[in-house]
């Protein structure tokens, strides 16, 4: 369903993705590790527009895009097709929780408020929040704005989720109800690209893990295979420095 080939992105002279390749199927919970500045972020972001990459082509569900002949017609095809989950949460912090999860729907997708509004606060109550659609980000703890994160990625039915270190800024009581939600998002069937290094999620949840290291993937298998048996020397390296295996 998503397909990344040859992408390649810099910043100056930084050469941050240096031709990766992937082929995500639908359904599956791919989580994406490796050291600090190896891309992740960088990876996600290309694949929502939201960095443009300066070679290489992506597709989801369909929507294709070759990055060095992009139409204003084709981004916003591709940007349709995933939401993005933030480590800092990102949320609006002059709008209520509902308003953040309405916004795009009412902006973006054009539904009529009344609509929007009730879509919204299903959304809340799935991910637990239906008793603070009227609150303020700053009243919410770390875990319930990233819950109020997550329902507003819901809120455009994505084909896919990609989330950046959802948990890593959390204080630790908070990231159990975070995990708890992407998991139960996942067995619904959620395509989903998580960068994210906690294991209870790797472990329990995803399906497959790509190590990626320097701007391209080192390591690409079960949990077990990456974890248990890599490779590579680097990735030897990094997930014992890192306290993964
Ligand atoms: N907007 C930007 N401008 C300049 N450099 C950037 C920008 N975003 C990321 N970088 C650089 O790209 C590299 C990879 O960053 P990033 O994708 O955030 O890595 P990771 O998420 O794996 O830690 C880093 O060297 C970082 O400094
Ligand atoms: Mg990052």
């Amino acid at each position: 369903m998503i397909s990344i080939r040859g992408l390649e992105k810099s910043f100056g002279d930084n050469r941050v993705l240096r031709g990766v390749n992937l082929e995500i199927a639908k359904g599956e919970i791919l989580t994406i590790i490796g050291p600090s500045g190896a891309g992740k972020t960088t990876l996600l972001r290309t694949l929502n527009w939201l960095d443009v990459p300066d070679a290489g082509t992506i597709t989801i569900d369909g929507a294709t895009i070759d990055a060095t002949r992009a139409t204003k017609r084709s981004i916003k095809q591709l940007r349709s097709k995933s939401a993005m989950v933030f480590q800092h949460y990102n949320l609006f912090n002059n709008k209520t929780a509902l308003e953040n999860v309405t916004e795009s729907l009412i902006l973006v997708r054009k539904l009529p408020r009344a609509e929007a509004e009730a879509r919204g606060r299903q959304l809340l109550e799935r991910v637990g929040l239906s008793d603070k659609c009227d609150t303020y980000p700053s009243f919410l703890s770390g875990g319930q704005q990233q819950r109020v994160g997550i329902a507003r990625a819901l809120a455009v039915e994505p084909k896919v989720i990609l989330f950046d270190e959802p948990t890593s800024a959390l204080d630790p009581e908070w990231v159990n109800e975070v995990l708890a939600v992407m998991t139960e998002i996942a067995r619904d069937g959620m395509t989903m690209i998580v960068v994210s290094h906690e294991m209870r999620f790797v472990r329990n949840v995803s399906t497959r893990v790509v190590l990626l290291d320097d701007g391209h993937i080192l390591e690409d298998g079960t949990p077990e295979q990456v974890f248990q048996h890599p490779r590579h020397e680097r990735a030897v390296q990094f997930l014992r420095q890192a306290d993964l295996q």
